[in-house]
């Protein structure tokens, strides 16, 4: 059983790489369950509607992404990997480090005792951060897609999530492994590829 995360700012190209990583996976007979947050469940898919939708403060923020991940451990990511599976997740708690304390300048005591309580311990075994700088990031955004209530945020919100990235992984140097995604997508993906040959 492995539990695989993939992080980055907006527009940082992790929701391509985790598709890649699926297929590449898929094909070598491991049975793979996709998901991501805020989501994965019908509540906690209801709770990203409500998130990424509607103006609330940071601690609300907080309080919506850790109830929707409370529901998502429990009837999605705990019974997938009891069964086995590998659970490739897009985005996990490094985004609420990274947009909530780091971003918005929530309290950093207070989102470890919620992560405390919500995951009991369920940290990843892997966590792929891609890592781009922010201008970058938005010119990608830009060209792609309409933004949502958080990619509406400036140029500078997204250099502090960056940088709140960039602390965790600091800390969880084992865990998590920073991957240079300004470079072209077919080489980013074979370092995808090759991590995951590596450590799964
Ligand atoms: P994202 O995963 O990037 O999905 P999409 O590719 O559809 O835009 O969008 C989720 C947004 O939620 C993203 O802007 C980051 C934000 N977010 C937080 O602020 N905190 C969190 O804990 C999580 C999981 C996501």
């Amino acid at each position: 059983m492995t539990f695989v995360t993939f992080e980055g700012i907006d527009g940082a190209g992790k929701s391509s790489h985790l598709a890649a990583a699926e297929q590449w996976l898929r094909g070598r007979g491991v049975t793979v369950r996709v998901t991501r947050e805020p989501g994965g469940t019908e509540l906690a898919e209801a709770l990203r509607a409500l998130f990424l939708h509607h103006e609330m403060d940071a601690l609300t923020e907080m309080l919506l992404v850790f109830a929707a991940r409370r529901d998502h451990l429990r009837r999605l990511i705990e019974p997938a990997l009891a069964r086995g599976e590998t659970v490739l997740c897009d985005r996990y708690t490094d985004a609420t480090y990274a947009y909530q304390v780091a971003g918005r300048g929530f309290d950093a005591a207070t989102f470890e005792q919620l992560a405390g309580w919500v995951q009991q311990g369920r940290e990843p075994d892997l966590t792929l951060w891609f890592d781009v700088p922010a201008a970058v990031a938005a010119q990608r955004r830009a060209q792609a897609r309409s933004a949502d209530r958080l990619e509406a945020e400036d140029l500078a919100f997204f250099e502090r999530v960056g940088a709140g990235y960039a602390e965790r992984a600091a800390r969880a140097p084992g865990r998590i492994l920073r991957i240079d995604g300004n470079r072209p997508a077919a080489e980013v993906e074979a370092d995808v590829l090759r991590t995951l040959g590596e450590r799964l």
